[in-house]
């Protein structure tokens, strides 16, 4: 049984004095539910958010981790580093890390081999851009994106995988892929994963679903039998709208 997991992704919204508002007013709103969430934070809150969802059920993640241990690395944040905070999870290739900061497939593929080393659990995000989709590319682009990512990683680190399918014409666009569409990649994902590590494997994999998730949208995309969950950006800024999500 795969347990529904809704996620935020902040990417790099809010400061401090913003973040305990959202927290107050999240945890005020939040209820017992069989959803797993999760907030994705920039690095310099995650420290914050632990603290402020100390003794909830609502998780903390990161947006990304570098995969080397330690060293001379001006800049970057280790994924021993994310576990000394007790970070849960941790976004690896969003669109926007390939997209502006050059971010490929065999440097998602040592991010995910480093966290699979640890305690931190990945959520891999795979999708194709407008051009690729217009061109019927998608399939290819996906598939190229998880064989690359997945490259040397044993079936049992995979099976712990969370996969969101974003596909990048969708984000912050509020061009929601249709929810058959979205079916329809995530289905694709899950028949990749079993090719590659065979049934039991993919049937336990969570794939979640991104792309101007909002509450009106939220329970089609979720009914959706290959789709286990979503990876929220803007709508996840808010509480209340985050909340309802959750709630779909
Ligand atoms: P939006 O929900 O703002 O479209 O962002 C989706 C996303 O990129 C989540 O990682």
């Amino acid at each position: 049984m795969r347990i529904p997991f809704i996620a935020g992704n902040w990417k790099m919204f809010k400061t401090g004095r913003e973040i305990v508002t959202f927290a107050e007013e999240f945890k005020a709103l939040y209820q017992d539910t069989d959803v797993k969430t999760a907030i994705c934070a920039p690095y310099v809150y995650l420290g914050l958010l632990k603290n402020l969802f100390s003794g909830t059920d609502i998780k903390v993640g990161a947006q990304n981790a570098f995969y080397e241990e330690e060293g001379a690395f001006t800049g970057e944040v280790s994924v021993k580093m994310l576990e000394d905070l007790g970070v849960d999870y941790c976004i690896i290739g969003h669109s926007e890390r390939r997209q502006y900061f050059g971010e490929t497939d065999e440097s998602i593929n040592k991010k995910l081999k480093r966290l699979f080393r640890g305690t931190v659990t990945p959520i891999l995000c795979v999708g194709e851009n407008l051009r690729q989709r217009e061109k019927e590319e998608q399939y290819l682009v996906v598939r190229d994106q998880l064989m690359g990512a997945l490259s040397g990683i044993s079936p049992e680190d995979a099976a712990s995988l969370i996969i969101a399918y974003e596909p990048v014409w969708a984000i912050g666009t509020g061009k929601t892929a249709t929810p058959e569409q979205a079916e329809d990649m995530c289905e694709f994902i899950r028949n990749a994963v079993e090719a590659l590590y065979g049934e039991a494997v993919a049937d336990q994999v969570v794939i979640q679903y991104g792309g101007s998730v909002k509450p009106a949208n939220a329970s089609e995309i979720m009914n959706m039998s290959n789709i286990d969950g979503a990876l929220v950006g803007g709508a996840s800024l808010n509480a209340k709208d985050f909340m309802d999500i959750i709630d779909f």
